[in-house]
């Protein structure tokens, strides 16, 4: 099937689109997310969230709240229906309080300030519990996680007694809480025993499922749209407790419900990036040839469900060691849980091992590039698999070379321009390269256009904009004549937009149905005694800009419309499914990147200012030029945010987030950026799938904090080890 397309799709030259196809609505509001869309007699939901971290909730008196202007309902564990199968989530079935945050209650009102109104007018009452809080008093009583552990290679007692150099430190990463543009929000209207829903989600049919087992009722009665999601990065990849209660609100109050979080309920509810506590070892003989990495990695788990930041799991491949030891471990804490955030494990994981790579460089009195280059990984270190692709070495080469990496100072503190320290530092970048079956549907249409239709979701990546590339690419045509449709679970089921796998995933399925309906079209052309085609070979017809030809003569071009006319004016149309290859066991798919920073230090304040990165990235097939560096360029914004400013606080006593809201909340502002150089090699790796594409989501923000705290420490000589690296510690280091 795909496989049969795979020269073809590589040997045309790409039809991109300049722009994305969504821009326009998007700038003029034209596009709607979630909670706009008009729904006649919609109530507002607001969720009642707990003040306590743990406990039991013995009383709510809703009285007071009842009797409120506008108030339709108000659900309750005392009163909450009594729901079916359900996931990790909060939705009133019990008075137990986990965390700080929690939804305990929800009020249904006409209008969102009478929800909220009536919301403070409720008086509950509990019974507290001692609160497990302090990450740091509570190291020592981490555990192994339910999933997932440890990893073992070779003999780590042995190849540390032969190291010449070893670095042995303690790296940490604060929480850190989602907040794309566009909270979460969830629009529930039933009908009878049927659900409809508007959803900001990063998985349409992941929701669906949810719903359907939350409530009891088959998949096909539920229907989840979301044509448009303001950013996802993991959060919304998750279905999560106001989903649930959006249509439970709706069922109980009897009319559609509309609930969308406030900023400061993005800090509990609906996860985090829990903190990490990275031990790292790394041993090398004088040579620079690594003997041992140990990376064991702590980080704070919910008592709702284990989940664990994976920071130790990439360092299982990265290069190559002697011996290895690598482990997970959790503290379960009184928190909301932890959940995915933009290339989960790698992010952090990159900060631990990248930064002591840099020390172990300065031991060694060797250059970081050259120490990487000594332990490239040829194959992956697991278990031997060659790579279906990689060339790691061409980004630090490109990167360094376009850097000016060779102009750098080795020796911390010596570059100076006024009171301002200059610091160069780099890291490897990496990311796992995933696809999961999709299927999708084309249509030629009698008028000239094409349209595609695909259950998944665009959560601002540009998936609209590669879609319709890829059916331009198919049939030869201007992308400006393709109509996308996604965002509904009507439409052929497709995967989540997570883990840097939907470019990977549906643009195979939309390529094939594109190819399919071309067929389709030839075999018309072809049994049509009026076309000047009749006779001809299928397999000899290609289109191109709405004519069908014969490849062999170029000859007797048939218009496309003027077929479909003459044949019934009916549009034609094919389904087609990607699948993963069959010989996916016998290689690893990884992407790679090579990221350059350079800061300049303010030797009286400490100010750090990034004043540019530079990276290259090996991620396959680029497809679309803006689409893709954007995502790296704003994978790298969130790497000189986690470098320099985002943290969430959490008070030890109350176990609420001090900071829940933006002025708090430290994200970087345009007055943060400066110059942001990215590159794609655009090698295309065909093993992987038949676009060459391995995705591009992820990798922006892997390896960035690291190149930035690198280049702290060679403008300063100061080695802040924990993350955010802000002036105070820069001040105290
Ligand atoms: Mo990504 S953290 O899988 O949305």
């Amino acid at each position: 099937m795909i496989a049969m397309q795979e020269d073809k799709f590589a040997q045309q030259p790409a039809r991109q689109l300049d722009h994305r196809y969504d821009g326009i609505a998007k700038v003029t509001g034209r596009a709607k997310y979630a909670a706009e869309f008009p729904v006649k007699n919609v109530a507002y939901a607001y969720i009642v969230q707990a003040t306590i971290p743990a406990g039991t909730i013995t009383s709510i008196d809703q009285a007071a709240a009842s009797r409120a202007a506008g108030v339709y309902t108000i659900l309750t564990p005392f009163n909450a229906p009594k729901l079916g199968e359900l996931g990790n989530v909060n939705v009133l079935q019990n008075a137990t309080v986990l965390y700080s945050g929690q939804p305990i209650a929800v009020v249904v009102a006409r209008s969102l300030p009478e929800a909220q109104q009536a919301a403070k007018l409720l008086r509950i009452d509990y019974k507290e519990q001692p609160a497990k809080l302090d990450f740091k008093a509570l190291l020592n009583n981490a555990r192994p996680p339910s999933r997932g552990g440890a990893s073992r290679r070779g003999d780590p007692a042995a190849s540390l007694a032969k190291a010449t150099a070893v670095v042995d430190q303690t790296y940490t990463t604060p929480i850190q809480n989602h907040n794309p543009m566009e909270p979460h929000a969830t629009i529930a209207t039933w009908d009878g025993d049927k659900l409809h829903v508007y959803d900001a989600t990063q998985g349409i049919t992941g929701v669906k499922q949810a719903l359907a087992r939350a409530f009891s009722i088959p998949q096909d009665n539920v229907r989840v749209e979301c044509p448009n999601t303001g950013g996802g990065f993991g959060c919304k990849g998750y279905v999560w407790s106001h989903t649930i209660l959006a249509a439970m609100a709706a069922k109980v109050a009897q009319r559609p419900v509309k609930l969308v979080l406030g900023r400061e309920q993005m800090f509990g509810p609906v996860g985090s990036r829990p903190n990490t506590y990275q031990h790292v070892k790394l041993a090398a003989s004088a040579d620079g040839k690594l003997l041992l990495q140990q990376h064991d990695s702590i980080c704070y788990t919910s008592l709702i469900q284990d989940w664990v930041e994976g920071a130790a799991n990439q360092t299982n491949l990265m290069y190559d060691s002697e011996s290895l030891a690598t482990s997970h471990t959790v503290v379960p804490l009184n928190l909301g849980m932890g959940t995915w955030m933009r290339a989960p494990g790698e992010a952090t994981g990159t900060v631990g091992q990248e930064i002591a790579l840099d020390e172990l460089a300065e031991k060694l009195n060797i250059d970081p590039i050259q120490l990487r280059l000594i332990n490239y990984a040829e194959k992956d270190p697991r278990q031997g698999r060659p790579w279906s692709s990689k060339n790691l070495r061409q980004c630090y080469t490109q990167a360094a070379e376009r850097f000016g990496w060779s102009k750098r100072t080795a020796q911390p503190g010596q570059h100076r321009e006024g009171n301002k320290l200059i610091g160069h530092g780099m890291a490897t970048a990496n990311y796992g390269a995933g696809r999961s079956p999709s299927s999708a549907i084309v249509r030629i249409l009698p008028n000239g256009r094409v349209y595609v239709g695909i259950g998944t979701q665009d959560i601002g990546t540009g998936t609209y904009t590669i879609l319709a590339q890829a059916v331009a690419q198919a049939l030869n045509i201007d992308p400006t004549l393709v109509d996308v449709q996604l965002g509904d679970t009507t439409l052929p089921r497709s995967g989540g937009s997570g883990g840097s796998t939907t470019a990977a995933s549906v643009c195979p399925a939309v390529y094939e149905a594109a190819q399919q309906a071309k067929r389709k079209l030839a075999e018309l052309a072809v049994a049509d005694q009026k076309s000047p085609l009749h006779g001809a070979d299928v397999a000899d017809l290609d289109t191109k800009d709405g004519k069908l030809f014969l490849k062999s003569s170029a000859d007797a071009p048939e218009s496309i419309t003027a077929l479909i006319a003459r044949n019934g004016g009916k549009p034609i149309e094919a389904t087609a499914t990607s699948e993963m290859p069959k010989d996916r066991d016998t290689f690893t798919s990884h992407s790679w990147g090579a990221v350059f920073a350079e800061v300049a230090v303010d030797a009286d304040t400490h100010m750090v200012q990034v004043r540019r990165v530079v990276a290259t990235y090996d991620i396959g097939t680029l497809i679309n030029d803006k689409t893709g560096t954007n995502q790296l360029s704003g994978g790298i914004v969130w790497g000189v945010s986690m470098a320099l400013h985002e943290e969430a606080l959490i008070d030890k006593k109350y176990g609420r987030t001090v900071n829940e809201n933006f002025a708090e909340y430290h994200v970087p502002v345009n007055a943060d950026i400066h110059e942001i150089d990215v590159t794609c090699l655009n090698i295309p790796d065909y093993k992987f799938n038949p676009l060459g594409a391995r995705g591009i989501g992820e990798i922006g923000i892997t390896g960035a904090a690291a190149a930035i705290a690198n280049a702290i420490y060679n403008a300063t000589g100061k080695r802040v080890r924990d993350l955010p690296i802000t002036l105070d510690k820069l001040m105290r280091a």
